[in-house]
Formats: C-alpha cells, structure tokens, sequence
C-alpha cells in the first residue's frame, strides 16, 4: 500500500511505460474495408465517412497497393452495383463488380488477402440482406443465393468470403457449395453478432443499401443481448465458420470479451461506418484530437480482445504506427 507502493513509478518516463505496456496495436490487426464501383478513373467521396471513397476497379488496385505497402494484409470489399434486381443478381454474377475487382486486385497483389462481403442488401431494388416473399424476407431462399455469391466471388479468387446476411443456416450453405466446388482453402468470415445498429447509417450512404420498406430486425441482432450473440457464434463455428464476428465494436466491447473467453477461433471486431464518422466528426470540429481518439478507439477493441479489426482508419493508423516503432 501506498506509500511504499506508488503506481506512477512505472509512469514517469515514454521507455518505462512501454516496457509495461500490456496492449500492442499492430498494422497486422487491421483489415481495410473499401468500396468498388464500375467505371474507370472513378474516385467519389463519401459525405459521412470524410476520407473514404467510391472507387473504380483501377482506382482500387492503387488504394489496395497503398495500404499493403503501409503494412496491411486485407481488404474487405463491399460492392455498389451498375443494376440492382428483386433477387440482387449482381451479387452472384462472375462479372459483378466485386468479382471483377477481386481479380483485378490478386493479380496485382498476389500477397494482399482479399475478403469479400457476401450479402446481398447492396444489390437489391428493396434493400433487404435477403429475397423478399409477401414482404418478408424469406431465409431459406436467401441460402441458396448467398451459396452461390461465396462460389462465385471464390472462383473470382478471394481467399475470404465474410456472409453479413444474418440468415440462419448461411455459413453451413456456404461452406457445403465452396467445398462442393473445390474451394476447401477458402475461408469463412462471419459476421455471427452482427447487431441491428444505427451506427451502420454511414456504410448505407455509401453502398446505398438502406432498406426501402422496415428495417432489418428480423434478421440482425437486439443490441441488449449477449448471450444470444455467444449462442450466434457457437453455432457459426459449429457450421464451419473459421473467424467470427462482432459488429459494431464500440458499443459491443464486452460482447467481444466474453467471445474471446469462450471461443478458439480467431476473433474479428468491426469498427463500423458510424464509429468511424463520430471521431472523424469530432475531429473536424476541433472537439477532440482525432488521431489520439482514432489509436484509444482502435486499441480499446483490441484490448477487449479482437484479433482483426476492420476499420476505415486502417491507412492512417498505420501510418501513426509507422511513426512510433
Ligand atoms: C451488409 C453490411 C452492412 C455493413 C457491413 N455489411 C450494412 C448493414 O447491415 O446495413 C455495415 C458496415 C459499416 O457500417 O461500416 N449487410
């Protein structure tokens, strides 16, 4: 007890504290999420997520070059579609936007892992993770066309096909049709505690993927619910899921410590759109010193137990990385 023991001995000086500093960030958590459009030469800004952009597949292969070289191992992308259709077509089809830019980007970096979001709210007229009988969204047909969107983006050579859908049953679908195909190296990323959150409401600007009728609470998660999102990702690992998913992060951190307590697989957070937008936000604003609010954010997800990150701030965290070590 103090005053033989005092705390800030271990305190006082840059050197001492990083000797007993019990949480490293490194470049090798972060995956980056981007957002391919058709065209060429194509760079569009998006209003709430300020830094971030619409890319054309050429763009792309340039913005992917960039972070890899910074240090960052994976990309997750996310489709915006030239037509979108009642059953999301695009989604499944060879020359949809993410397949092409999935083969664009492994031929150019062969080293970079790229994932591929399979859903299919991106891609349909109602804005729905899923098809839509009589109104509602019918889970077992969705299987079926999320199964082939997994084959189809594998055959494009992603090396991850990450199912946001939220359906019931969709990692077992997948990893049947991938290995009934031959794609048994493809991994499975699922998002198995996606919850429905309004810190999404960025990321639907961007993809314009907000539901035209309802919302989507019949499929994501309630917020209040913890051991429903440890019985989610029990049951995406029993169904072949190799990383499972917490997502948001911030709002979610003891949702991500008890996961990581529990489970053996490898553990992914998702810092989503709206967490991004809130510091970006602030920043902007003078209120807060946006880079220190972007590092204490990213570490606390990490000290809450994430193995990956997904976040929006992956560059200029790792150019802040870069910096200090
Ligand atoms: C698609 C999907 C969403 C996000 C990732 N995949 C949006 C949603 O469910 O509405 C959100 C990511 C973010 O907010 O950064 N289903």
């Amino acid at each position: 007890m103090f005053p033989e023991l005092r705390m800030r001995r271990l305190r006082m000086g840059e050197g001492i504290r990083a000797l007993v500093r019990e949480t490293m960030l490194s470049t090798d958590d972060l995956v980056y999420p981007l957002f391919v459009v058709h065209g060429r030469g194509r760079r569009e800004s998006i209003g709430p997520m300020p830094g971030q952009l619409r890319l054309s597949v050429d763009q792309l292969v340039e913005e992917a070059r960039e972070a890899h070289e910074l240090g960052i191992k994976g990309v997750l992308l996310f489709g915006v579609p030239g037509r979108k259709d009642e059953l999301g077509s695009e989604a499944y089809s060879d020359d949809g936007i993410v397949q092409r830019a999935t083969r664009a980007l492994k031929e150019a970096l062969p080293e970079l892992v790229v994932m591929a979001d399979v859903c299919l709210c991106e891609y349909t007229t109602h804005g729905h993770c899923g098809v839509v009988v009589d109104g509602r969204v019918d889970n077992d047909r969705t299987l079926e066309l999320m199964a082939k969107t997994a084959v189809s983006l594998a055959s494009s050579g992603a090396d991850v096909v990450a199912p946001s859908g939220m359906m019931d049953g969709q990692v077992r679908a997948i990893r049947r049709a991938l290995d009934e195909e031959g794609f048994t190296e493809v991994a499975i990323m699922a998002y198995s505690a996606k919850y429905a959150s309004c810190f999404y409401g960025p990321f639907r600007e961007a993809a314009g993927s907000s539901p035209k009728f309802g919302d989507r609470r019949s499929y994501q998660m309630d917020p209040p619910n913890v051991r429903e999102a440890l019985l989610e990702m029990e049951l995406d690992i029993r169904e072949g899921a190799d990383i499972v998913m917490v997502k948001p992060a911030l709002a979610y951190l003891d949702v991500i410590r008890a996961a990581k307590e529990r489970f053996l697989r490898p553990l992914a957070a998702y810092n989503v759109s709206g967490e991004y937008a809130m510091v970006k936000a602030a920043g902007r604003l003078g209120w807060m010193d946006e880079g220190i609010a972007m590092m204490e954010v990213l570490l606390g997800i990490k000290r809450a137990g994430a193995d990956i990150i997904l976040t929006y701030f992956a560059k200029d965290a790792a150019r802040m990385l870069g910096r200090t070590t």
